[in-house]
């Protein structure tokens, strides 16, 4: 009886997650849930430099893989993750209970979130969403504020470098 709940349960989390990112993706223009593998994260960390206790962000962090890599590498920062897909973040959420994480995840749109404090942001969205994003971090961000972007350019920046991780360009940007 526990087990036949519990796969109910997975069932309907994946069902919402399936809803809920069809309409995003075709409605709002959404990118998908793609995950960056875990050896294009240890590459992308290993070309930054991340001051200590710096307040890193990862916009719509899916299972927040980038920030967990961070939080190994660098345990003194502030780390952020948003999703908005509500099943994606709490699978998320109980993972990172569960190995006791100090990420602050949180659930929705990282359009509403002042970004005035990041040291380093990390992206991996689409192209409507980077030149929207442009225009945000122009207005919030320090200067010398630190963006990554895999696959995606920002536009209206130059980026510093570009690297290539596994066929797909890593950009990365200074504000
Ligand atoms: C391509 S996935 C990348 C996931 C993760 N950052 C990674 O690299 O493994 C993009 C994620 O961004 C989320 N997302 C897209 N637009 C968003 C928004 N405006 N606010 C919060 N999350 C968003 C999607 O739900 C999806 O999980």
């Amino acid at each position: 009886m526990l087990l036949l709940s519990l796969i109910l349960l997975i069932v309907v989390i994946y069902f919402i997650f399936f809803i809920s990112q069809f309409y995003n993706v075709t409605f709002k223009n959404y990118p998908p849930f793609v995950p960056t593998d875990r050896e294009t994260v240890r590459e992308i960390i290993a070309a930054v430099q991340i001051p200590e206790q710096a307040t890193v962000y990862e916009l719509g962090c899916g299972r927040a893989l980038f920030l967990r890599e961070v939080e190994k590498a660098y345990p003194k920062t502030e780390l952020i993750g948003l999703e908005n897909l509500f099943s994606l973040y709490l699978l998320t959420k109980i993972h990172l209970k569960l190995r006791g994480s100090k990420i602050e995840l949180l659930k929705g749109d990282f359009f509403k979130v002042n970004l005035k404090n990041a040291a380093l942001i990390y992206c991996y969205l689409n192209n409507t969403t980077m030149t929207r994003l442009g225009e945000k971090f122009r207005q919030e961000c320090r200067s010398g504020t630190q963006v990554i972007s895999r696959s995606f350019i920002l536009p209206g920046f130059e980026p510093e470098k570009v690297i290539m991780m596994k066929n797909k360009p890593v950009y990365f940007y200074r504000i």
